[in-house]
């Protein structure tokens, strides 16, 4: 950490009371960042703190379709994204009406293709093509993709959100993988969007042996933004605050993490008895990591970045979190 960061970390301390402010982490960011943060959690706990919470000021620590979903669950409160340019990747691959540019897809990927929707169609295409089902909205997406959805879901809740619908087929957007893994869950038809987690995408199976040869005795931990083929080698296949939870009951003492590497300073402090493994040392998000804590001071000083939605796109896209919220 810098040497000037205690001062800083004060600093944020004063005008986090002065503004009545609080800050929310996700389990990806720095370790600085986590450590200063009221509340640090995956997106589904993110979502449920942002619509909780009591204060004035939401400053998020995490990237921009986060900061939308506590403005659209918040709609008084001035909710901060710290980075103006932290984004998610994934969240900007599926458009509601204008086509992306042509995207080439990534070879070896074994998916039937007739399940996955390409990236270069729109969102409004896919659901003129399937007309009457459902769009599940992973919550990495856009505030007016989830306007057009009808329900979201986390990496925690994807499968139980998708039982939760009378409807035999539903659409899932934008993650080919998380849908993937919520088809090979469900006996309803699932039918995917063909975008994707770089961070995660890069885990491959020759990943997994080797951790297994090297690591013998530790448990395999992988997140479902991971391909398929890993996640059937996994012994647990769970959201970030998921792993936290696995990993503290579990009796076993070594972990491999199948994950952004930010979990591991959770999964290390509260965990100080085991070992966690990263799963590849290369599997970083570097819009999580925009955020520092400089970035924390100014978001509370200059009152920066303000999200705000619109009410024409925050009211339906707020019933499709709502929708996901109340399924416990
Ligand atoms: P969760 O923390 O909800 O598992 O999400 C992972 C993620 O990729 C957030 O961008
Ligand atoms: Fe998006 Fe992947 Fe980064 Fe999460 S880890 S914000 S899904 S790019």
């Amino acid at each position: 950490m810098p040497s000037e960061a205690p001062f800083l970390q004060e600093e944020i301390l004063k005008l986090k009371y002065q503004r009545r402010a609080i800050i929310l982490a996700h389990n990806y960011q720095r370790d600085e960042v986590q450590e200063i943060a009221d509340f640090v959690g995956d997106s589904l706990e993110l979502s449920r703190t942002a619509s909780t919470i009591d204060c004035e000021v939401i400053v998020f620590a995490g990237v921009r379709f986060m900061a939308e979903s506590a403005s659209i669950l918040c709609p008084d409160k001035k909710v901060l994204l710290t980075e103006v340019e932290a984004g998610c990747p994934m969240a900007d691959m599926i458009r509601v009406d204008s086509p992306r540019d042509k995207i080439t897809g990534f070879p070896g990927f074994k998916i039937p293709p007739q399940y996955i929707y390409p990236r270069e169609t729109t969102l409004r295409d896919i659901k003129g093509k399937y007309p009457g089902v459902p769009v599940v909205a992973y919550v990495n997406t856009t505030a007016d993709v989830k306007a057009e959805s009808d329900v979201c879901c986390t990496s925690a809740n994807v499968v139980k959100v998708i039982e939760s619908l009378p409807d035999e087929q539903v659409i899932c957007i934008p993650d080919r993988n998380l849908s993937m893994w919520a088809q090979h869950n469900t006996k309803k038809k699932v039918i995917a969007w063909d975008g994707y987690c770089h961070v995660h995408e890069r885990a491959k199976t020759e990943d997994v042996e080797r951790a297994r040869r090297e690591h013998p005795k530790a448990l395999f931990m992988a997140h479902p933004e991971c391909r398929l083929d890993v996640l059937e080698m996994a012994d647990n296949v769970t959201s970030t605050s998921g792993m936290l939870r696995f990993a503290k009951a579990s009796s076993e003492k070594e972990f491999v993490v199948g994950t952004e590497l930010g979990l591991l300073y959770r999964l290390k402090k509260e965990n100080p008895d085991k070992v966690f493994y990263p799963l590849r040392k290369d599997m970083i998000c570097p819009e999580m990591k925009k955020t520092t804590i400089e970035s924390l001071v100014r978001a509370l000083k200059e009152t920066t970045y303000l999200v705000k939605v619109d009410n024409e796109i925050r009211v339906p896209a707020r019933k499709a979190l709502d929708r996901m919220l109340a399924i416990r």
